[in-house]
């Protein structure tokens, strides 16, 4: 695909209404980001001055090659920016969160409040043992009590690793291995659909044998009563704790959390970011690609698993002080009305969502969306995958009433914040995420590092450090390294785009064995490798084919055992087997039975030749091709 150019072209422009534009955080794009390149350290330098910070940083930025430090020297904590400061701020009895489950019971939370909840929580962990630097796992539903835990660890400098609940056992554990926690924070359940998922039997039958995991702590939601080796419940033990709790203070570059993303190997890599550069970017991007004001209800329709809960729900959301929506639970479930009813009850300003769910709802038409009140709405979001133009526009006039900007966030776990998006005040082009933000450089190059020509396919770039990229993968260094060493002199992206004469990125999706469905990152060999779990399974090739409404689907060959006959019986054992190995978003829709793969004189698999063939495209150079 490198190289080709872009046959879908979108010509026409959307512009923001005015009153948007007069009244936006940010209002002349073209000249801050000339600034913010021309001066990268003075810009950044001045966003961090609008946080609190117990010492400021002697210096912005520390670039030695691949390895940045930001706020070199910095004291902060990222819990006290988001809470203390907040109430200081005057901000104590302001709504931190709304809250609905499943069954649409509603929680909600003040700023003052949620401090103390976090302040027991703290204390809590520090009874237990946690001390600054131990890795402490969450494997809990979107929730108030999953946001607290996070902002508890921060607090006293424990790093969190946040593993989204809809996993299984197979991939907890290699997490919870991975980062040798500690301590494990969990629920009794969640629910998805009306279902109960047990996670708590997940999580006990993923710590067996693991010593180091010293406790589990359980948030039992219906109060049945946890009893067995290690389990102990939240809430009697925040019971006893003092809702006071010192923030511990944090150097700008000391860890905050590991989250595990999907690569291009069967082990997903532990992305490690740090407390003040992520504090920084997440702050500002969240104030200036949300535009957020005082009085916006923001609802952001992401899990606390995934980054953009990390970032957009918890630390750059609460930095800014605004109220939040946060729900648990399937967006059509128990009917496709739920979130349009939430927008209405509750006059939602905000919308942060993915591609995915714009194309579920699509395919009930729109008339069922003019049975709610939407006219609160100011600005949309989108984030996760590419947005086909015909989505955009759906979006745009049907959620967004014509009179909506939309934001095109294109990120990455690993970029920590925003990259590539038009803010609210500058003109929008559908199926294009737009420019670059504030201090980013982004090129599309070949795969010699060379920029290609505007309306030309190559691979996505970003040419110099900002604050919060990631700054390891948790013990494998070597695999940061790979990042910034692929292409030389710069960060590479793992993705294809192209950009127009006018510089707005448009981004095409992986160029790497990565798979996007529904917007969840999924690793082929990860897959794979659970599928060959499977007793009566000898080989599998996984790829992704095009699916009109999660993106991709994945497909897997199978090559089965000697004396073992294709069957749906087999075929659904598979199923079940990566169910329980990696958890439902990763079970293959298609499975084909084969006798032999595609392979190299080395024996690797050309998962390429596989895609190819699926499509009906041209297989390319197949001159490395075994047979
Ligand atoms: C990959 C990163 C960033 C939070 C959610 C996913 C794809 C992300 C967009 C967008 C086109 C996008 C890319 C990227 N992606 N946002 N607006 N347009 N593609 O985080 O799991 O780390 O996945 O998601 O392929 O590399 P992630």
């Amino acid at each position: 695909m490198e190289g080709d150019r872009v046959l879908l072209e979108v010509k026409e422009k959307y512009f923001p209404p005015k009153e948007l534009v007069e009244g936006a955080n940010v209002k002349d794009y073209e000249k801050l980001y000339a600034e913010s390149i021309r001066d990268r350290e003075g810009f950044w330098d001045k966003v961090a001055k609008e946080l609190h910070w117990f010492k400021e940083w002697d210096k912005v930025l520390e670039w030695n090659y691949p390895h940045a430090k930001w706020f070199v020297g910095g004291k902060t904590n990222i819990t006290y920016n988001c809470l203390d400061r907040q109430i200081e701020l005057g901000r104590k009895n302001k709504i931190a969160y709304i809250y609905l489950d499943e069954r649409d019971r509603e929680r909600k939370i003040t700023y003052g409040e949620l401090l103390e909840l976090v302040c027991k929580i703290a204390n809590a962990l520090k009874e237990l043992g946690v001390k600054k630097g131990d890795r402490v796992s969450i494997y809990m539903p979107n929730s108030i009590e999953a946001v607290a835990c996070m902002l508890a660890c921060a607090r006293i400098g424990a790093i969190h690793s946040v593993v989204f609940a809809g996993f299984s056992e197979g991939a907890l554990r290699m997490r919870i291995e991975d980062a040798k926690a500690k301590v494990l924070i969990t629920a009794t359940y969640t629910l998805r659909r009306g279902k109960k998922i047990d996670l708590l039997s997940v999580a006990k039958k993923a710590t067996q044998g693991l010593d180091f995991v010293e406790r589990i702590v359980v948030w039992d939601r219906d109060r049945e009563g946890v009893k067995g080796e290690k389990l102990i419940d939240l809430y009697s033990l925040i019971e006893r704790q003092k809702p006071h709790c010192e923030v511990e203070v944090m150097d700008s570059e000391d860890p905050l959390f590991i989250l595990y993303t999907s690569g291009t190997t069967g082990k997903p890599k532990g992305v490690l970011h740090t407390v003040g550069g992520y504090m920084v970017n997440t702050y500002y991007t969240s104030k200036v690609v949300f535009d957020l004001k005082e009085n916006d209800l923001y609802f952001c329709t992401a899990d606390i698993g995934w980054i953009t809960g990390h970032s957009y729900i918890v630390y750059g959301i609460l930095a800014n002080g605004t109220s939040s929506l946060i729900v648990e639970g399937a967006p059509n479930y128990p009917d496709v009305g739920r979130w349009w009813r939430y927008i209405q009850r509750y006059r939602v300003s905000i919308l942060y969502t993915a591609p995915t769910a714009i194309r579920m709802f699509m395919r009930h038409g729109s008339e069922f969306l003019k049975e709610y009140d939407l006219s609160s709405l100011r600005i949309l979001g989108t984030v996760g995958e590419p947005i086909n133009p015909e989505a955009w526009l759906w979006y745009y006039k049907y959620v967004g009433g014509q009179r909506c900007v939309i934001v095109d966030t294109w990120w990455q776990t690993e970029t920590g914040s925003h990259m590539i998006t038009t803010i609210p005040s500058y003109p929008m082009k559908p199926g294009k995420a737009g420019k670059p933000f504030f201090g980013i450089e982004a090129k599309v190059v070949d795969k010699d590092g060379k920029e290609v020509p505007p309306n030309t396919v190559g691979f996505l770039v970003i040419k110099s450090p900002w604050p919060s990229m990631l700054r390891t993968c948790w013990g494998e260094p070597q695999r940061y390294e790979k990042y910034w060493n692929t292409i030389k002199g710069y960060y590479f992206t793992g993705d294809l785009a192209s950009y127009d004469e006018e510089g707005y990125f448009m981004i095409l999706g992986r160029s790497d064995d990565v798979l996007n469905v529904a917007g969840h990152r999924i690793g082929t060999m990860e897959v794979e490798s659970a599928v060959v779990e499977n007793e009566r399974v000898a080989e599998c090739a996984v790829i992704g084919k095009p699916d009109p409404v999660k993106g991709q689907r994945i497909k897997a060959f199978v090559i089965l055992k000697e004396g073992v006959k294709p069957s749906k019986e087999v075929e659904e054992s598979i199923k079940q087997t990566v169910r329980e190995v990696l958890g439902p978003i990763a079970v293959p829709d298609e499975i084909e039975f084969v006798e032999k793969l595609p392979k190299t004189r080395s024996g690797k698999i050309m998962r390429r030749i596989l895609r190819a063939k699926e499509l009906g495209l041209e297989l390319g150079d197949t001159s490395t091709l075994e047979d």
